[in-house]
């Protein structure tokens, strides 16, 4: 019984400790872009993660986002994802990844999302 209730606080504080690092998302957005992109479901729609690899040689649907910060600048990340069809990627079709996030996601998302893709050298 002092057993379970040592664990069960142990786990409460690890919690806490876990939300104040993960709360910082003002604070560090490209962090908290790291974890959205992450997500496998954003909203009503498969997440970022669920199309695309963070590993220069594995293709899921769209293209592998691996160096992406050395091939566009945040205006052009950003477009692609508020208007994915206004340049596409070479040998990739149009109407493939969803012109949804602008609505999926709020101003403060999207700047997370362009704040962690550029990180990625
Ligand atoms: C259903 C699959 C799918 C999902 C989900 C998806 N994408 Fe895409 N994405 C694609 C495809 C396909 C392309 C290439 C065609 C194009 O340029 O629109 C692409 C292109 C991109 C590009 C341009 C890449 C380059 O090399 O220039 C970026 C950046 C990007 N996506 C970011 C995201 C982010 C961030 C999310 C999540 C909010 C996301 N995508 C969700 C399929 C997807």
């Amino acid at each position: 019984m002092k057993k379970t209730f040592l664990l069960v606080a142990l786990f409460v504080a690890l919690a806490l400790v876990v939300a104040s690092c993960g709360g910082g998302s003002s604070d560090d957005p490209a962090a908290a872009g790291k974890k959205l992109f992450a997500e496998s479901i954003i909203g009503a729609q498969p997440g970022c993660s669920t199309c695309h690899s963070l590993d220069a040689d594995t293709v899921i649907v769209g293209p592998s986002l691996a160096g992406i910060g050395t091939r566009g600048d945040a205006a052009y990340i950003r477009e692609s994802i508020l208007d994915p069809n206004v340049i596409l990627v070479e040998g990739f079709p149009s109407d493939t990844m969803p012109p949804v996030w602008g609505d999926e996601l709020t101003e403060d998302q999207v700047d997370q999302l362009v704040a962690y893709l550029l990180t990625l050298k």
